[in-house]
């Protein structure tokens, strides 16, 4: 079965075919980056306009680099929920009318799940269930995968997201946005024991995370630094900002597989690309006898294909729309309760490191 894909959810306009949930036959992502640059985040006004800009042009190009026609095309599946509202009613306009004009099945896909669908056409061999980590400039969650299909919200963040706080610490460091590529690149050269920042971790709950604190931390070092006249030491503190934030997941994901069967963790989402946190994690899932699936940079950051791989599984389940399908900011398939807990017997961890 062949989809074509469409995501719009915030700043990029992307488009994908893919086939099966697995093979990927187009990905054309255009970036508004250079756009949204200036204005040191996204403007959601200019990035709606964007994408009516350009989401004909990722369409053609993905029907072509696919080498396809739109006949051959089985359904239509859209990013709507959660995102920037004007920005997602874009694609999910596109995609509603062109499923209506061609009298194609119409699929809608969560945001998130895409993310963590992006590891599906990495690994073949890939099978719920599994725990995945979200890492995106907008969430960080631990979710466990119990079907295609099934969600439970483990833990989350209590503030700001994962991304958010790389982009934030980036620009005191007079980083343009977004800044988490460079932070990565910074903390190569920079002692991660430098400086003691507090871990994203918070004490009142085993699996929730907070990025707010290491901010602040960050913001105070800064202006100590400035009122002494010193140079900022800013390779050493992006170090020590990503050892924090490290530290911080790793303390979370022990307890998340202290208390749930899950063997396998998946990294999804644009930080998922940070070569720090992949080490760290592929650290943390040797000791720990977890077999970790790292998806290939290409697919960390928003991308038309892992909605074309979650649209894939959601067809498959039944979740289709009509032309009565609307976009939400907020996510609209409610996350269930972790209510597994224990509940099923995954066989051992066999303990690869799998590398997209
Ligand atoms: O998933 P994504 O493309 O968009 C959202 O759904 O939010 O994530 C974008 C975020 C930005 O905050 C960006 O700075 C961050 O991912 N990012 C990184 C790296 N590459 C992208 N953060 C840390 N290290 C990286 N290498
Ligand atoms: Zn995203």
């Amino acid at each position: 079965m062949k989809i074509l894909s469409f995501e719009t959810s915030c700043d990029e306009t992307a488009a994908a075919v893919v086939e099966d949930g697995r093979k990927i036959l187009s990905n054309v992502v255009l970036s508004q980056i250079e756009t949204h640059r200036r204005f040191g985040g996204v403007v959601p006004e200019i990035a709606s306009r964007a994408h009516t800009e350009a989401i004909c042009t990722v369409y053609h190009e993905a029907l072509k680099e696919a080498a396809l026609s739109i006949e051959k095309i089985d359904a239509v599946a859209v990013t709507s929920a959660p995102g920037l509202i004007g920005a997602l009613l874009v694609g999910v306009n596109f995609a509603k009318s062109l499923a209506f004009a061609t009298q194609k099945p119409l699929i809608p896909v969560n945001h998130i799940e895409g993310h963590i669908a992006a590891a599906y056409p990495a690994f073949p061999e890939l099978e719920p269930p599994f725990c995945a980590l979200v890492l995106s400039g907008g969430h960080t969650s631990v979710i466990g995968v119990d079907t295609y299909t099934s969600f439970s919200l483990i833990g989350c963040t209590r503030d700001d997201a994962a991304g958010e706080a790389f982009d934030k610490t980036a620009r005191i460091l007079g980083i343009p946005y977004p800044g988490g590529k460079q932070m990565d690149e910074l903390a190569c050269r920079g002692d991660p024991k430098a400086i003691p920042f507090p871990s994203a971790a918070i004490r009142d709950s085993q699996y929730d995370f907070s990025f707010s604190g290491l901010k602040t931390a960050v913001i105070n070092f800064a202006h100590k630094a400035e009122q002494r006249g010193d140079c900022l030491p800013k390779e050493d503190l992006a170090a020590s900002f990503t050892h924090a934030v490290c530290t911080g997941l790793e303390s979370r994901l022990e307890h998340v597989f202290q208390d749930y069967p899950y063997r396998k963790l998946v990294l999804a989402g644009g930080v998922a690309a940070n070569s720090h946190i992949r080490a760290a994690l592929q650290d943390f899932c040797r000791r720990q006898r977890i077999s970790l699936f790292l998806p290939p940079l290409s697919l960390c950051g928003d991308n038309g294909a892992m909605i074309g791989a979650q649209g894939y599984y959601n067809f498959t389940a039944g979740i289709t729309a009509d032309a009565s399908l609307n976009a939400s900011a907020v996510s609209f398939f409610s996350f269930k309760a972790p209510k597994n807990k224990k509940s099923f017997s995954p066989s051992a961890g066999e303990n690869p490191v799998k590398n997209g």
